[in-house]
């Protein structure tokens, strides 16, 4: 019987830092705040016996959970020996003890989270999270890496926006002399507009871009601007120049159409293609910087994935989520209930699951109809394309549980407006 590959426990949602980029405190999320029951955990680690790799975080702090080094003890006992174990951090709380605790206990690696070298992230991330904690961090799991016969892996996660961007070469080389294995970077994703300004995401796929940017510069050729389209439409009395424009509009309309590229205006009109390439040279120069320092260094799109190529990580490697109470979510866009925003305007997502794993085992739940019809519709990626649909989110989405309804094409799963398959975020 098949089962899970990977699997990703919140031992617990309480947190040292108030990052208000991050989703705890987020306008309009209820998160409750709580450790994980070792009977809980005790419930779900046999279950693990074909796990590849545990992650032991969601949202919050897993070091802040007082038994966790038995966590991380159960879970070698329970995993296949080459299952990896790990989980995100922000460093705070490693010091030398609890380093050498967690890897004698089995633990293969732990992925710190380092926005910048300079202070400059004060806003977003809460003035105490600066570099000395993780350099300290750092140094400890080096000394316990030195004492342990396990072989240990030391990641970042690097969370890019303008205000960091400039910072990425210099992260990279700072990575290399504190031996750093990985480096994920992902990029801001605002839950309730904050920082909003500060995003280098765009949620527009590069076909559109394209398409775009032709029937612009045709349209400067004409002496008209695409970005007054919305407001001729509105115009009561149209001069030759409102004609002309509504003429490229059409044009552009019928090509997108054949093409089968779907265009959100609005995104389009604000798409920023010096910052873009600005972006392309930052990442390249991370990239040769990295591959000469031996660090596997893991980038985001720039864009959002073509319509075709939208895929979750969390389909592709087969991942199940189990929050505090042992309830089994699919993904981490169903692990909470949240608000988050779709072209800005708000959503709110409600926590989905399809067992706890105190009444059923995780394989049972892993195996039920219902489950498995998810995994199946999130793989297809033949959902809805929220980000690139102007009116949307539509009427249903905004009223809705996100899993209650069913998208404009018909599917049920909600990954058409959520941001992890068009490769905006990622995660461990
Ligand atoms: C939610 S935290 C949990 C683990 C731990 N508390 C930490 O901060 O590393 C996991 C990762 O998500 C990132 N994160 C938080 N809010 C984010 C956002 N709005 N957009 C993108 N990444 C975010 C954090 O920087 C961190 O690297
Ligand atoms: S990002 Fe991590 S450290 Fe910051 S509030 Fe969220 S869980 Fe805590
Ligand atoms: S489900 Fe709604 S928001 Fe999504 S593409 Fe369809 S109409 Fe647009
Ligand atoms: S809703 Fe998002 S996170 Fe969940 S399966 Fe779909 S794409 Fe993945």
């Amino acid at each position: 019987m098949s089962s899970p590959r990977k699997v990703y426990v919140e031992v617990t949602t309480l947190c040292n830092l108030q990052c208000s980029m991050c989703v705890k405190h987020a306008q309009g999320s209820c998160i409750p705040e709580g450790h994980m029951a070792m009977e809980v955990f005790q419930s779900l680690v046999t279950g693990l016996q074909s796990v590849e790799f545990l992650v032991l975080n969601g949202i919050g702090e897993p070091l802040l959970h007082p038994d966790l080094v038995k966590m991380v003890q159960l879970a070698r006992q329970h995993m296949p020996e080459k299952g990896i174990i790990g989980f995100q951090s922000n460093g705070l709380l490693v010091n030398d003890s609890n380093a050498e605790k967690l890897l004698v206990s089995g633990l293969d690696t732990i992925c710190l989270s380092l926005d910048n070298l300079e202070d400059t992230r004060a806003e977003l991330r809460g003035k105490e999270h600066s570099l000395s904690p993780v350099i300290n961090a750092v140094k400890s799991l080096d000394r316990a890496r030195n004492k342990s016969a396990r072989p240990f892996q030391l990641g970042i996660e690097v969370v890019i926006s303008r205000d960091n961007m400039h910072q990425l070469n210099d992260l990279v080389a700072w990575a290399g002399t504190h031996r750093v294995d990985y480096i994920l970077v992902s990029h801001l994703y605002s839950y309730d507009g904050r920082g909003q300004e500060s995003i280098l995401f765009s949620p527009n796929t590069r076909s559109a871009v394209q398409l775009y940017e032709k029937w612009q510069k045709r349209a400067q050729e004409l002496g008209v601007n695409l970005e007054n389209l919305p407001n001729v439409r509105l115009h009561y009395a149209r001069d030759h120049q409102d004609q002309t424009l509504l003429e490229i509009g059409e044009w552009m309309r019928k090509e997108a159409t054949a093409s089968g590229i779907r265009m959100h205006l609005q995104n389009l009109f604000t798409f920023d293609a010096e910052l873009a390439q600005t972006l392309g040279q930052i990442f390249e120069q991370a990239e040769c910087a990295a591959k000469s320092l031996g660090i596997a260094l893991h980038l985001p799109p720039k864009l959002a994935y073509e319509e075709k190529e939208r895929h979750c990580f969390f389909m592709d490697e087969q991942a199940s989520f189990v929050d505090q109470y042992g309830n089994i979510s699919p993904c981490h866009f169903l692990w909470h209930t949240f608000r988050c925003q779709v072209n800005n305007e708000p959503l709110l997502v409600e926590h989905h699951t399809y067992g706890n794993v105190q009444d059923e085992s995780l394989e049972e739940i892993w195996q039920k109809k219902s489950y498995k019809e998810f995994r199946q519709e999130a793989t297809q990626s033949s959902y809805s394309t929220c980000w690139s649909c102007t009116p949307g989110p539509c009427a249903n989405l905004l009223k809705q549980n996100a899993m209650d309804i069913r998208d404009c094409h018909g599917s049920q799963v909600p990954c058409g407006h959520c941001m992890w398959s068009i490769g905006w975020t990622r995660c461990l």
